[in-house]
């Protein structure tokens, strides 16, 4: 190993100091002064008390002692790298954002892989959802499309959010299981919670155990808006397509690679990437207008539904090349700050009660996880367009206006009166209709639980069918609770007689459950229908 001119020396308790000399720059404070020793605190006398006016030890320790901040309240585990976007085609008939205007625009990205339960330092395969976090850097702002490897979610309003991940996460009183959902908790909930059953199915798929990121499909989930030039809307849907297709490890295969490598799909992303082997995903959109949306079988605006691709054909309209590795992973993979909010113009929300209930959490989380109203100013959180604001002040600030005006209107011409407001260029909120009374009600519209489940069921081939229902065992069979258990086979009644009695059977239940109350009556019609054969995989 060639030091490049750093020579030793032996310090008179044998210690080794390194001493800095060649092209090896002088280790300092963070103010800047050369230290003389760091292997040694000052003291008083040759065997006395640690002397306070010692700065660098002082700071030295300080610092250390603050390295850590809150994790991620969920999806803490993750896995953060750069990437490219490039446009195939112009869509300036759908949308006005920027990055959608020019076939070949090339644009930056960063992408954060996570598993949603588990602590920081938990197992990268553990069964449970994928988090596919994007961030574009457009020439017209940040937008993030923060989704996930399923396209479905587990609840359909925002309220419900912190019970499902309370009862996801490890019990309070025994603090485990740390990063599973085979417990009694989680399952007591997902039973209560009959709009969950959909979600339950698909994470009972191979699709919750990936072989690698490389290998997940990714999905905006909620249906957004695309707003063109003339303030037209088309209702879309974000779709992720792996180039390199989508594959999964069998339950044995991830319990074995849990033990032998923790971090095997960090591992499987960081090697490929550096050498050279970049993985690729093609961005589809399902778009479609109001009519379609009034007549669809389920409402646009419920996240636990999906629109079947044949229903509304995927449009492939560019690629995401991940091909750079971060520097160092605290400040971007655990600083980046991904928000549903950060939406930019021509791409605008739907009123899914999920998707509003996200645009205040992320915001708000965001502010103590990073300390301050500043986090836009750490470089992976910063746009990378020009842009001015009046923010000043806060923990950390580093882009405080310039100048005497941090206000608008002012008398102030020209660059001292700093930016102004732009009707023409600024974003344009769609002008929606709304009308009618406050409620908490939830809309009818929401209330069929289990048809989608049982498509989903009825689309999988025989084994992945036979995997659907081992886990169901596997993880029902770690609940104490024989009422759950139950309850969760009343449901999977609702949704196909088979798998329901194979579960019942393989949790060897005294006696098979009644079919859970359904809210309203099932499409049961749909078993025979054709729109059965949806293009999963
Ligand atoms: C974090 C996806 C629903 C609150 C995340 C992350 C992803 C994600 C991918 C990780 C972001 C990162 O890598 O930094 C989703 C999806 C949802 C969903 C696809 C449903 C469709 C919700 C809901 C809430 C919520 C309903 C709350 C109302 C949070 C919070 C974080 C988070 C607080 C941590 C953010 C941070 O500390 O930076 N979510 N989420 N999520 N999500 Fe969600």
């Amino acid at each position: 190993i060639d030091l490049g001119g750093v020579e030793f020396e032996r310090g008179a308790g044998g210690e080794t100091h390194q001493i800095a000399g060649g092209d090896v720059p002088v280790l300092t404070t963070q103010g800047g002064v050369p230290v003389a020793d760091d292997q040694n605190s000052l003291r008083a006398g040759q065997r006395g008390p640690t002397l306070i006016e010692d700065q660098h030890f002082r700071e030295k320790i300080f610092h250390f002692d603050h390295e850590r901040i809150p994790e991620r309240v969920v999806h803490a585990r993750g896995f953060g790298v750069h990437g490219t976007f490039e446009t195939y085609e112009s869509l300036s008939d759908i949308t006005r954002a920027d990055i959608f205007q020019r076939a070949g625009e090339k644009t930056d990205m960063f992408v954060r892989f996570s598993t949603v339960a588990g602590n920081k330092g938990s197992a990268d395969l553990a069964r449970d959802v994928r988090g596919f976090a994007c961030r574009f850097y457009t020439k017209e702002g940040n937008w993030d499309l923060v989704g996930n490897n399923i396209p479905v979610f587990f609840i359909q309003d925002a309220i419900k959010f912190p019970d499902l991940i309370h009862a996801a996460k490890q019990e309070p009183d025994r603090g485990f299981p740390q990063a599973q959902t085979a417990h009694d908790n989680f399952w007591d909930f997902i039973s209560l919670t009959p709009e969950s059953i959909n979600m339950a199915l698909w994470i009972m798929s191979d699709r919750t155990i990936p072989r690698s990121f490389r290998f997940m499909e990714g999905f905006g989930v909620h249906t957004f808006r695309m707003i063109n030039a003339e303030g037209k809307s088309t209702f879309v849907k974000f779709h992720w397509k792996p180039k390199q297709g989508l594959q999964s490890v069998v339950w044995n295969e991830a319990l074995k690679l849990n033990g032998a490598d923790p971090d095997f799909h960090r591992r499987d992303l960081w090697d490929a990437i550096q050498m050279g082997d970049f993985p690729e995903w093609e961005l589809g959109l399902q778009l479609f207008d109001e009519s379609f949306a009034e007549n669809f079988d389920f409402d646009v605006l419920d996240a636990t539904k999906i629109i079947p691709e044949e229903e509304v054909p995927i449009r492939i309209v560019g690629k995401m090349t991940l091909n750079r590795c971060v520097d160092n992973f605290f400040q971007e993979t655990e600083q980046v700050a991904f928000q549903t909010g950060n939406v930019v113009p021509g791409i605008d929300f739907t009123n899914d009660p999920l998707l509003q209930g996200r645009n205040f959490s992320y915001l708000d989380t965001q502010l103590k996880r990073l300390g301050g109203p500043n986090f836009t100013h750490i470089p992976v959180n910063a746009p990378r367009c020009p842009f001015h604001h009046f923010q000043q002040d806060g923990h950390m600030a580093m882009h405080n206006p310039k100048g005497r005006a941090n206000y608008e209107p002012n008398s102030w011409g020209g660059e001292k009166g700093g930016p102004r407001e732009s009707p023409e260029k600024g974003f344009p909120t769609f002008p929606e209709n709304i009308a009618g009374e406050k409620r908490r009600v939830r809309s009818e519209t929401f209330s069929d639980h289990y048809s989608q489940a049982r498509q989903f069921y009825l689309s999988q081939t025989e084994t992945e069918q036979k995997h659907i229902s081992d886990a169901f065992i596997f993880e029902l069979s770690k609940v104490e609770t024989p009422a759950i258990r139950s309850r969760v086979v009343s449901h999977l009644f609702n949704v196909d007689d088979d798998l329901a009695r194979s579960v019942g059977e393989g949790l060897r239940l005294k006696e098979m459950p009644q079919p859970a109350n359904a809210a309203r009556p099932t499409r049961m019609d749909l078993k025979t229908s054709p729109k059965l054969s949806i293009l999963l995989n």
